[in-house]
This record gives C-alpha cells, sequence and structure tokens, in this order.
C-alpha cells in the first residue's frame, strides 16, 4: 500500500465517521412533536362551552322538558334547572337521550336508565353518566368541561 492509497482510506473512514452520526441523529425520534413527551405542542383542549340562549338554535333549552346535544353533552332543562352529562353510554358507547315524560335518560341499545344526576337506574350499565358544571349568566350557559 502505497502512500496515496493510506491517505484515500484514511478519508473514506473520516467520511464514514462523520456521517454515521449524521445519519443516526436524522432517524432519531423528534420528541419536540411528540404529544406524548411534549404535550405543550398539543392545541389547548376546550375547557367550557358557552351556549347563547338567545340564539334561536339554542333557545329550545329555556322551555322545561327540553333536550340537545352538543359535542357529546347532553344539556336539559329539567325545570329545576339545566343540567349537562355526557351523553355516551357507559354501557357500550350508543348514544343517550332524555325522556321528558319519565323524567330520565335512556339508552336505546340495551335499556339503560340513568337519572338526570347521571346515577343508574337500571342496567346494564353499572357506571354513572358523567355531569358537568353549568352555570348562567344571562343568556349565556357555561358549561365547564
Ligand atoms: S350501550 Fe347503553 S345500555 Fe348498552
Amino acid at each position: 500500500m502505497n502512500r496515496r492509497e493510506v491517505v484515500q482510506k484514511f478519508l473514506l473512514g473520516g467520511t464514514v465517521l462523520v456521517l454515521v452520526p449524521s445519519i443516526l441523529e436524522s432517524c432519531s425520534k423528534d420528541t419536540t412533536k411528540d404529544p406524548v413527551t411534549n404535550p405543550g405542542n398539543n392545541p389547548p383542549a376546550a375547557t367550557k362551552i358557552d351556549l347563547d340562549l338567545s340564539l334561536a338554535e339554542n333557545a329550545a333549552l329555556k322551555t322545561t322538558g327540553n333536550s340537545m346535544i352538543v359535542q357529546n353533552i347532553l344539556i336539559i332543562n329539567t325545570g329545576t334547572g339545566i343540567v349537562a352529562l355526557t351523553s355516551i353510554c357507559t354501557h357500550q358507547g350508543c348514544t343517550v337521550g332524555y325522556h321528558s315524560g319519565a323524567g330520565d335518560i335512556e339508552c336505546p341499545c340495551h335499556g339503560s336508565i340513568f337519572s338526570t344526576t347521571g346515577s343508574v337506574i337500571n342496567g346494564p350499565a353499572s357506571s354513572p353518566l358523567h355531569l358537568y358544571p353549568v352555570s348562567q349568566t344571562g343568556n349565556i350557559l357555561t358549561i365547564t368541561l
């Protein structure tokens, strides 16, 4: 091996040594975009829902016995106040609805019945519906998530 071959092999080896770390680095996980390791990159989750009861689309909630579902939340005017509960049945995830005649919340899939506080009246569901805090200022109804 002459001097020229030695220099070429040295330079080739140096190139490999320089490239390997940069290739490995490019394959590494960018944790700044990982929502698990860096949850700050997620868009902020909504913490409340405001409904303007003066709008036609929400006006039904002014009347006792009416209800509506907004973002998987069942909002009910029970006559003694407005309550908000998850509309997702705790049994297998069907959408529940308010039955104003009985004053309860019923699941059409397997017949679970819940009170307007979310507690289970009849199964097969065994867990209550989540109840969200509700407040009202003027015409603005606020559901805290
Ligand atoms: S999903 Fe509601 S009772 Fe089964």
